[in-house]
Order: structure tokens, then C-alpha cells, then sequence
């Protein structure tokens, strides 16, 4: 089966491409910058979105690309839409001239994060900053044009070794000449390592059933917890870590409370089952810091 991926050159990109090509898929993948093995393709062209998609004629197409930057689309609000809601428009349309299905990765930050318990498929998005906003966007988009589609809302991502420019990337590099971190104890979410997204979408594709799904690790944490635990996990005593609050780091896009997810369809439907983030994370960090260490 040939698939196309956009934004394969990410961080998802980096782990769903390879676990699709160990599956047998034959992988075709794209980003705006082109590198070794990765086309060019602009998911905001939407003639050239077309013409390739026209050309490769996949069976499916896994649409990972988008502005990930929070702060950046907060800034640039006309940016953020453009990629995140019309890039996805722009593919969605493509799939749809070419009874194509379409696999939408979006965010648990779709919910506004008033939610005491994790948010499940069934509780109502109400986006509080630019990026979470077009993302939804991207999905309502997608409902009102595709038949058949996944939408997968994941949680804090974390993968792709030294391409992992998120909170555990960060951590990571801020180790190594740093022995005091402060992080913040007052937002809450659903560690989601990439790996292990791409063994559920691997799964969920299979289904046929298509729909909107909740794809993170199991459990929820706050960002002072994920980076006590990587330094626990390092054997790290020297490092400090001091809990704060968000209110001593403001930033342009605001941050919700809680984006934490409950993989409810996931599990009620028994179609994959998602390890506890704590082992996950483990498993990265012990890899990413082996090849750290080579470099
Ligand atoms: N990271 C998270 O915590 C998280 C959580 C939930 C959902 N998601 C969603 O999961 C998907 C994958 O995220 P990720 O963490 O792998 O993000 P990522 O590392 O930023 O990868 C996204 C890729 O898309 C590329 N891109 C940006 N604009 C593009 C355009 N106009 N045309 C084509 N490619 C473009 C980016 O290139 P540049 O780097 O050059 O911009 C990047 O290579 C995204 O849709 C994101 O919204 C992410």
C-alpha cells in the first residue's frame, strides 16, 4: 500500500515514517523543506498539494504538517490559519477529488482546560489560543469534507531524538550544562512519545473505522513532574528541579490548565493499547541520550 506523509520531516514524521516502512508501506514523504528521502511539498500550495497527490495517487495520506510553534502563532495569526487550517483544507480537498483517506493529527489543546477528569472524544473543544484554534479549524474542515478520515487529537509530544525541539528536548539539552531548572507545576497533560503514536495510527488505519480519536500515553503529569522524572530516570543528583507557577513565565499564547486525554475510543473499541508515559519516556530518554552521548 503507498502512503503519502506531510511533515515528515518532524517529529512524529521521524518515527510514523519509518514504523510505515517497516510495515511494508511503500512511504512517501514530504515537508517544505526538502531533504534526503523527503520531497518538497508545501501544504499551503494547494495546486502543488494537488498535483502531487495526484501524481503519487497513495491510498492514504497521514497529514502531519503544521505550524507547531504556540508562541509563533500567536504572533502570526494569519500564518498559523493559513498552514493549519487551509493546509489542511488544501489536503483534505485533494483526498477528497481522489477518494483518498485522510489521517489528521491534531491536539488535546483543542479543550479549553476547565476539565477536572482527562477530556475524552465526547467533551466539546472550546480552543483558547491561535494554534489551538486553527487546529480545530483543521478538524471541522476535515469532518465537512472527507468521508472517510481519522482525526487523532495527541498529547505533549516527545521523539524524534535530536530533532525534538518540545519540553523533553529542551530538558534534555538544558541538562547538559545546567544544575537548577525551574518548571512550571500548574499545567497538566498527556506525555504522548511519538513511537508509540505510530504503532496506534499503524493499528487504527486497519480498522476502517474512521472517526475522531484521543491517541497519548496512559496517566497525567505536570511539566515539573515529566522533568523530575527524566532526571530521576538519569540518576541526575546533582540537578534541582524547582516547581513554579506559570505566572513567572509568561508567554505569548496562553496555556491551558489541563489538556490531558483519555483514549477512551481507543480502549472501549480494544484497538491498541497505550503504555503509562513514565515508560515511555524512559525508553526515549535512555535512547536519546545514547545518541546524544555518540555525537
Ligand atoms: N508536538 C506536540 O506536542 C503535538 C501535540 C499534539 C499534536 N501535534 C500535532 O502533530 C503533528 C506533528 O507534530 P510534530 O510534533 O511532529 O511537529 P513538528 O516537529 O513541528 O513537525 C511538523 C513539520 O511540518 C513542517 N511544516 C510546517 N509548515 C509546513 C508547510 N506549510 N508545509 C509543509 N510542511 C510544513 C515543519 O517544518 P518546520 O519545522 O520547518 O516548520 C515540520 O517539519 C502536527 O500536526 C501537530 O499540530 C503536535
Amino acid at each position: 500500500m503507498r502512503v503519502l506523509v506531510t511533515g515528515g520531516a518532524g517529529m512524529l514524521g521521524s518515527s510514523l515514517c519509518p514504523a510505515l516502512m517497516k510495515r511494508g508501506y511503500e512511504v512517501i514523504a514530504t515537508d517544505k523543506i526538502p531533504e534526503e528521502k523527503i520531497e518538497c511539498l508545501d501544504v499551503t500550495e494547494g495546486e502543488k498539494v494537488n498535483a502531487m497527490i495526484q501524481e503519487f495517487s497513495p491510498q492514504i495520506v497521514f497529514h502531519l504538517a503544521a505550524e507547531t510553534d504556540v508562541d509563533k502563532c500567536e504572533k502570526e495569526v494569519e500564518h498559523a490559519f493559513l498552514t493549519n487550517a487551509l493546509g489542511t483544507e488544501n489536503i483534505a480537498l485533494a483526498c477528497q477529488r481522489q477518494n483518498i483517506i485522510m489521517v489528521y493529527i491534531s491536539t488535546g489543546g483543542v479543550f479549553d482546560g476547565e476539565k477536572e477528569e482527562p477530556y475524552t472524544e465526547f467533551d466539546q473543544p472550546n480552543p483558547r489560543n491561535v494554534y489551538s484554534k486553527a487546529k480545530w479549524e483543521g478538524e471541522k474542515i476535515v469532518q465537512n469534507l472527507m468521508k472517510r478520515y481519522y482525526i487523532v487529537r495527541a498529547g505533549w509530544m516527545f521523539g524524534g531524538g535530536h530533532i525534538d525541539k518540545k519540553f523533553v528536548g529542551k530538558i534534555i539539552s538544558l541538562l547538559s550544562d545546567k544544575n537548577e531548572l525551574n518548571v512550571v507545576n500548574d499545567k497538566f497533560g498527556s506525555p504522548t512519545f511519538t513511537e508509540d503514536l505510530s504503532l496506534a495510527l499503524l493499528e487504527l488505519v486497519q480498522t476502517g473505522r474512521y472517526g475522531l480519536y484521543h491517541i497519548a500515553n496512559q496517566g497525567r503529569c505536570s511539566r515539573f513532574e515529566m522533568a523530575r522524572e527524566i532526571v530521576q530516570y538519569l540518576g541526575r543528583k546533582d540537578v534541582k528541579i524547582n516547581p513554579i507557577s506559570s505566572d513567572a513565565f509568561p508567554l505569548p499564547a496562553y496555556r491551558i490548565k489541563s489538556e490531558t486525554l483519555e483514549n477512551f475510543k481507543l480502549n472501549v473499541l480494544n484497538i491498541f493499547t497505550m503504555r503509562r508515559w513514565e515508560e515511555a519516556l524512559q525508553e526515549y530518554v535512555a535512547r536519546h541520550m545514547k545518541q546524544t552521548l555518540k555525537k
